[in-house]
């Protein structure tokens, strides 16, 4: 059998995506309540346009999302029902620490999310949680200006230790910030960054990446202090890219891309800063803030396992030209061999093989899939069903790649979770309408619906290849 018996088979959702309840259990405002849907939006999360607070002109999906904040009971027995060995979930900064710098955290917030630990634990379901999925305090972000700001490290440090210890015995399987090298394309979501006029954007960026890793390396130290038994994950948007073709040129070009993304990683999971990256930032004239014992706290608490997004490869052309296709922020050359999405992502299983045995090869840890998926447009036929057959032969295609690089390839790999395993907000669009899920909700792009669930036929196929660990695709 290919995969081991203790195969974390689940799903995965973001609590800006999909719990709402933005202004409940005292909950203070992030950065992801107040990107709208709309034209906006792309401008926003990319940190071209400063937009603070909610305005009259623009709907804001996260402020309801799915509901998921009066659901969550509902759609977790929904999980247990597909057979689901984890959940990947994501708690919102802002409902611990409204403000994000106080020095007690919310006691409301805390309940909310041990009330779904516990759930998880009577249904057998062990949490994953990822501590900040894109979101920053607004009050962290007016105040210090985010991630730039070297302060952030001592209130995410406050988050961590105190999620760790009020879920100690609750959760065990970490993550310190979900794709943290999206900080490098879309600051806003990645680091709470809106640029101000004239500054070096570059130097903004790569303090704020000093400041997310020396955050991630603290959270893995004090993970492991409060409790040994704590296993701690980076999370890379990843997905090789190819060169476009031989020409040393593309080779190369490839070679320099895939550095870019791997550089977090690299620091994460080695724990040191990668020469290549130095030498860049030499060339930018760019001093990077480090202190006394920032080096030894990246050196001394590295991850534990290495857990990514992949939803396909990339291509890397230097002649600028050439045919560009869409995906998660990251703009890449049209590969000529794949199909796309309806959304313009490309599609490429094999792809996924060969991602996982790049972060294999480079830091021999045990791998993590924690997304994977295709967003579509799904029809609710008049019997009431939803018949997403290409959902299924996508994530069929995906995990059978996933088996070979295990079976064939001898990749450690811990888990695979679906992404937006339940219909929630897409993070790049703001919209209903591109689903994820297995599970169907009732509700537009425009917020209107009645946030019914419905099982699609994915929902029974899933549960069969979690039943036969991944034998019957
Ligand atoms: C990843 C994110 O980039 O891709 C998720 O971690 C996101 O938050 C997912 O939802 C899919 O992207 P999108 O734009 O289709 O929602």
């Amino acid at each position: 059998m290919p995969f081991r018996k203790d195969f974390l088979w689940g799903g995965a959702t973001a609590a800006n995506q999909c719990e709402g309840g933005y202004n409940l259990s005292n909950r203070g405002l992030a950065n992801v309540d107040v990107v709208p849907h709309g034209e906006d939006r792309f401008a926003i999360i990319t940190g071209q346009k400063k937009h603070l607070a909610f305005d009259d002109a623009h709907f804001y999906p996260a402020k309801e999302a799915i509901d998921m904040y009066h659901h969550w009971k509902e759609d977790l027995a929904l999980f247990a029902e597909m057979g689901f060995k984890t959940y990947r979930m994501s708690l919102a900064w802002t409902r611990i620490f409204p403000n994000g710098d106080e020095e007690t955290p919310n006691e409301e917030g805390l309940a909310f999310y041990e009330a779904i630990f516990l759930e998880c634990q009577r249904l057998g379901i062990e949490p994953l949680v990822t501590i900040t999925h894109f979101d920053c305090p607004i009050h962290l972000i007016k105040t210090y200006g985010g991630w730039r700001n070297r302060k952030m490290i001592d209130f995410y440090g406050r988050l961590a230790r105190t999620i760790f210890t009020r879920y100690k015995g609750l959760v065990k399987y970490w993550l310190t910030f979900n794709e943290i090298n999206m900080l490098l394309h879309a600051p806003f979501m990645g680091a709470g960054i809106v640029f101000e006029a004239g500054e070096n954007r570059d130097e903004v960026l790569y303090h704020a990446a000093h400041h997310e890793l020396l955050a991630s390396a603290l959270a893995t130290k004090i993970a492991h202090e409060i409790d040994p038994e704590n296993k701690v994950g980076c999370m890379l948007a990843a997905g090789d890219y190819y060169p476009y073709d031989c020409d040393p040129e593309n080779v190369f070009e490839a070679q320099k891309l895939n550095r870019e993304n791997l550089f977090f990683i690299d620091v994460q999971s080695r724990g040191y800063y990668p020469s290549y990256k130095l030498k860049e930032l030499e060339r930018k004239n760019i001093t990077l803030p480090i202190e006394a014992g920032d080096l030894a706290l990246l050196r001394e608490h590295t991850v534990d396992f290495i857990s990514f997004s992949y939803y396909s490869s990339r291509v890397a052309r230097v002649k600028s030209d050439a045919d560009k296709t869409a995906g998660n922020i990251f703009e890449s050359v049209a590969n000529p061999y794949l199909k796309s999405s309806e959304w313009g992502w490309q599609i490429d299983p094999k792809g996924l093989r060969i991602t996982m045995n790049t972060a294999y090869d480079r830091y021999q840890k045990p791998l993590f899939v924690v997304e994977n998926g295709l967003g579509a447009m799904d029809h609710l036929k008049q019997d009431g069903t939803i018949e997403d057959d290409y959902r299924i032969a996508y994530m069929a295609a995906h995990i059978a790649e996933m088996k070979k690089a295990v079976e064939i390839d001898g990749v450690d790999l811990l888990g695979y979770t679906s992404w937006g395993c339940i219909d929630l907000v897409s993070a790049g669009t703001g919209e209903m309408s591109k689903r994820y899920g297995f599970i169907y909700v009732d509700r537009d792009d425009e917020g209107h619906g009645t946030l019914k669930r419905i099982p699609k036929k994915s929902f029974y196929w899933y549960q069969k290849v979690i039943k036969t660990n991944g034998e019957d695709l």
